[in-house]
């Protein structure tokens, strides 16, 4: 079957750059499954859902288009035709995604959208449940970590480079709040399966980090 590599863990661990990087070295397709919980986020804040309304978000999840084009500019994501990459990456929509993600039909219906992305010759999967539920069978399996302040001094220089106004203090509290939220959710909570291989990125640099990641598998 085709080979898949999971990358999963707690928010600002570094999966998104380790994952494409990685992607990239080997040639193989990349998800980012994060992005689809963030596009429907999206959707539901501009069609001004309630989000403890579960059903009106477990409809907006089937009825959302997502969409990943590849550009000079890099990963782009599309939502019902809209470019809303900005958007997607802003820390409110993060904590709006893990709020969405923890009804359970919202993930039901996520599924199979993810699996489709298992393509030749691989796929890197980068998420939360990638090796516990999408990917069980995923030959490759890490869980990422790293300190929760040096998660929230990364978030903080990439939110900074892209001119957004933020304190490490606020992120680190948002960071805290989110992965707790993750970790406690009753369905497909935050943890490594029992086969993933754990990497501390704490005070590694990224080609540390994708050099242990690639080192798991075959050359
Ligand atoms: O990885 P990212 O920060 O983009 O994910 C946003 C939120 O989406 C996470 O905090 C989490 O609640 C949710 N998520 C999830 N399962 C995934 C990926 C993301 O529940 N596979």
């Amino acid at each position: 079957s085709i080979p898949v590599l999971t990358i999963d863990g707690p928010s600002g661990a570094g999966k998104g750059t380790i994952s494409r990087l990685a992607a990239s070295r080997l040639g193989w397709h990349y998800l980012d499954s994060g992005a689809l919980y963030r596009a429907v986020g999206v959707a539901a804040s501009w069609a001004d859902l309630d989000v403890s309304d579960p059903a009106a978000l477990v409809r907006c999840t089937f009825d959302t288009d997502i969409g990943f084009r590849e550009t000079g500019q890099g990963l782009r994501v599309i939502v019902d035709g809209v470019d809303a990459t900005d958007e997607l990456r802003l820390e409110t929509t993060g904590a709006l995604a893990s709020a969405i993600a923890a009804i359970p039909e919202v993930r039901s219906a996520l599924k199979e959208r993810q699996r489709a992305f298992r393509q030749a010759p691989g796929l890197v999967a980068d998420g939360r449940d990638m090796g516990t539920v999408i990917f069980p069978d995923a030959p490759f399996k890490v869980f990422l970590t790293a300190s929760a302040e040096e998660r929230a001094d990364r978030r903080y220089k990439q939110l900074k480079d892209k001119g957004v106004s933020v304190t490490i203090d606020g992120l680190l509290r948002e960071i805290l709040a989110r992965d707790a939220r993750d970790a406690q959710r009753t369905v497909a909570p935050l943890r490594p399966a029992p086969d993933a291989v754990l990497i501390d990125s704490t005070g590694l640099s990224i080609d540390q980090v994708v050099a242990q990641v690639l080192a798991l598998l075959p050359s």
